[in-house]
């Protein structure tokens, strides 16, 4: 049995969970998933980022003490996380007692990378981020994912020596020990290395007041970034305990705007520290709100509660897993969302079953569950190259060559006919790839997948009462 450890990324905690935040959980969840039906031992990791700027100024706008907000806003994403039936393992806030202190520890062990010098240059607020005068001049001074124009900075700040490990992290990029997915955000990556400065690792205290401290120096609080990047090992117990059963992670999930953290970043801490770095890091691209990036400001953000009451959990994971690419940018909208719901789970899907299930019944028939067989080689291709939504695209064509399966081979003449045996046979063998199909569709939609399971290895198989997927 092997070990994989999967880590997401953590959510600021100064709003509520939007459609977008779902995308690292469930793709992290698919291959979780796949990855305990291989026989995997699953580490999973989820939680909040809760210092900052930005949570401070919501908390004060709200008038509620900054960590009774970030305690009620980081309980909102566990219980969209629940929600969302992840199979996580490990859930962390910043806020942790356990957290701060081994942060502070990490600090310590890097020392011999970190300098202080005075900064004085760009700054965009929205991404809590320090922003080089060529992304400055290309922006045209304005951050393109927050709509602020940045702003002047000039305060003392601790450094971490990037330059210290660009060649040995451009080599683990292109060789692939760090393997970016997918390849064009990795060539983005190798660009963006080239010209990344030293990289700002704390504030002055009077600028980010609600952060760790950092260790040695009062004046200076840590940068949200270390303190956030730093949870994927401390909720291990780095450095206070062994990690190495589970690190380097197998996977870590992210969006493509917070890549260039996780592959810059986040890797040089790791070398600073001594520890191997993550295998891949999967950039997911974002869900667009009808063509448009959501935002508070347009008012078109989508809340999640109102997508998982229209249809249910399954279909909300059903349109985020097969209709958002897992790589690029993809739309949702509330036509395309019911239509896939109506014409894809409703009718490929849901009559399958329905029509399978009665036909059976009458029929007398009893299909054996075959051992779960996940050796579909395309299938197995897709999955462990993460295209996602390629493999769930895989699985429903299954689906839909069932349906036309059913419809050629007309069980229900035979058995007017009288030739019931024949009759049997094809049920029998319709339901048995039904059955195998369903072990593929577990990691998109487990609960569908047992529901399937259980109708057809029934001593005797009862037709559901209400379909799988009743029409709205
Ligand atoms: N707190 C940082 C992450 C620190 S990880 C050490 C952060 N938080 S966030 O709340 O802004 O974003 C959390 C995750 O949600 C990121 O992976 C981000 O890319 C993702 N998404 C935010 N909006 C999204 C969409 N519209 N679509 C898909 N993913 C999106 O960044």
């Amino acid at each position: 049995m092997s070990n994989t450890y999967l880590c997401t990324a953590i959510p600021y905690v100064n709003g509520n969970p939007h459609i977008g935040h779902a995308m690292d959980y469930l793709l992290a969840d698919v291959y979780a998933r796949y990855c305990r039906e291989r026989g995997d031992d699953v580490r999973f990791q989820v939680g909040t980022d809760e210092h900052g700027n930005k949570v401070f100024s919501t908390a004060e706008k709200n008038h509620i003490p900054v960590m009774e907000y970030a305690t009620e806003n980081s309980q909102k994403f566990r219980d969209f996380i629940e929600q969302l039936d992840i199979s996580y393992t490990d859930f962390i806030r910043t806020t942790d007692e356990d957290h701060v202190r081994r942060c502070q520890a990490i600090w310590e062990r890097l020392s011999p990378h970190i300098y202080s010098a005075d900064y004085d240059g760009w700054y965009c607020e929205g991404c809590e981020s320090f922003v080089t005068q060529k992304e400055y001049d290309e922006h045209s001074g304005c951050c393109p994912d927050h709509q602020r124009p940045y702003i002047k900075l000039t305060e003392k700040n601790y450094y971490l020596r990037i330059a210290d490990f660009k060649a040995e992290l451009r080599t683990n990029i292109e060789n692939d020990t760090l393997q970016i997915l997918p390849e064009f955000r990795k060539q983005e990556m190798l660009r963006l290395l080239e010209d990344t400065p030293d990289i700002s690792i704390s504030r002055p205290r009077k600028q980010l007041s609600w952060g760790v401290p950092v260790p040695g120096d009062d004046s200076q609080v840590m940068y949200v970034w270390i303190d956030a990047l730093s949870n994927y090992i401390t909720v291990l117990g780095y450095p206070d305990q062994d990690i190495s059963q589970w690190w380097p992670a197998s996977a870590q999930f992210v969006g493509k705007d917070i890549l260039r953290f996780h592959a810059i970043t986040w890797p040089a801490i790791l070398l600073g520290l001594g520890l191997p770095l993550p295998r891949r890091i999967i950039s997911h691209g974002h869900v667009l709100a009808d063509g448009q990036k959501m935002s508070k400001s347009i008012g078109n953000v989508v809340d999640p509660m109102a997508v998982l009451a229209r249809h249910g959990l399954e279909a909300f994971r059903y349109y985020f897993l097969r209709h958002i690419d897992t790589f690029t940018d993809s739309d949702f909208t509330w036509d395309k969302f019911d239509q896939a719901y109506t014409q894809e789970l409703a009718n490929d899907l849901g009559n399958l079953v329905q029509r399978l299930a009665t036909l059976c019944h009458k029929n007398d028939v009893h299909p054996v569950a075959g051992s779960p067989d996940l050796s579909d080689p395309n299938y197995t291709e897709l999955m462990t190259s993460f295209h996602f939504s390629k493999a769930f695209d895989c699985v429903w064509s299954k689906i839909q060559a069932l349906n036309r399966e059913i419809d050629s081979s007309k069980p229900w003449e035979l058995a007017k006919r009288g030739e019931t045996e024949q009759a049997q046979q094809v049920l029998c063998d319709l339901a048995q790839k039904l059955l195998d199909v369903s072990v593929l569709l577990r990691p998109f939609l487990p609960d569908t997948a047992r529901k399937i399971q259980d109708i057809f290895t029934a001593d005797d198989i009862i037709v559901p009462a209400t379909p799988l997927f009743p029409k709205p």
